[in-house]
């Protein structure tokens, strides 16, 4: 049974997407418990209800970057992971905090990436006038929004579209995509090979 911890900062749905799917679906893991930056965050409380393990390690508590990455490694730590998610987990992580957990940590962005990493990525989308916009689950590399895609959907971009129309288009498309990515994970179906995953099985590796 693999171990997942997943790192959220405020409503957490990827994160009850995914605990909600790992239960009913049966997979081979169990979310071990849930970490946020911000105690406020409402995913605390989903998790809670959902009886997972909910705590926070708060990032204004901590003089340091450094300092609150080894505080935050150390709770995660308590769980003895084998994966490492963050779903909406919005704090930049050290190199450290990355390479402590390199191979089993895994983000989603809700952009195609390489394209808009970093904030805003639907303003910015809508601003180029792009046509289709997306996310994508990578695994970490010390790089910001950056290293190995595991999965990608498309989703249109309609006109008329504003920022909070297209923000949900994409949510419902991360939904679809990171449950799978996390399940191809603690199934052992993925493999980084000169630094692209391929899917064993051959499954899409998008989604449009
Ligand atoms: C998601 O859209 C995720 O892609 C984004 O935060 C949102 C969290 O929503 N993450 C990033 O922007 C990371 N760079 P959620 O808390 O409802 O899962």
């Amino acid at each position: 049974m693999k171990r997942i911890v997943i790192l959220i900062s405020g409503r957490g749905s990827n994160m009850r997407t995914i605990a909600e799917r790992c239960a009913a679906e049966g997979w081979p893991a169990r979310v071990a418990a849930v970490v946020s930056n911000r105690p406020e965050a409402e995913g605390l409380g989903i998790a809670s209800a959902l009886g997972i393990p909910a705590l926070a390690v708060d990032h204004r508590e901590h003089a340091s970057r450094d300092a609150f990455d080894a505080a935050l490694a150390r709770a995660i730590d308590a769980y003895a992971p084998d994966l490492v998610v963050l779903a909406g987990f919005m704090r930049i992580l050290g190199a450290d905090f990355v390479r402590r957990y390199e191979g089993r940590l895994l983000n989603i962005h809700p952009s195609l990436l390489p394209a808009f990493p970093g904030l805003h990525t639907h303003r910015r989308a809508l601003e180029a006038g792009c046509k289709a916009v997306g996310a994508t689950v990578h695994f970490v590399t010390p790089e910001l929004d950056h290293g190995p895609i595991v999965i990608q959907a498309v989703a249109p971009v309609y006109a008329g579209d504003d920022e909070t129309r297209l923000a949900a288009r994409v949510a419902a498309s991360e939904h679809l995509i990171y449950p799978l990515a996390v399940r191809w994970f603690v199934e052992g179906r993925l493999a980084i090979e000169q630094g692209r995953v391929r899917q064993l099985d051959g499954a899409s590796q998008v989604l449009i």
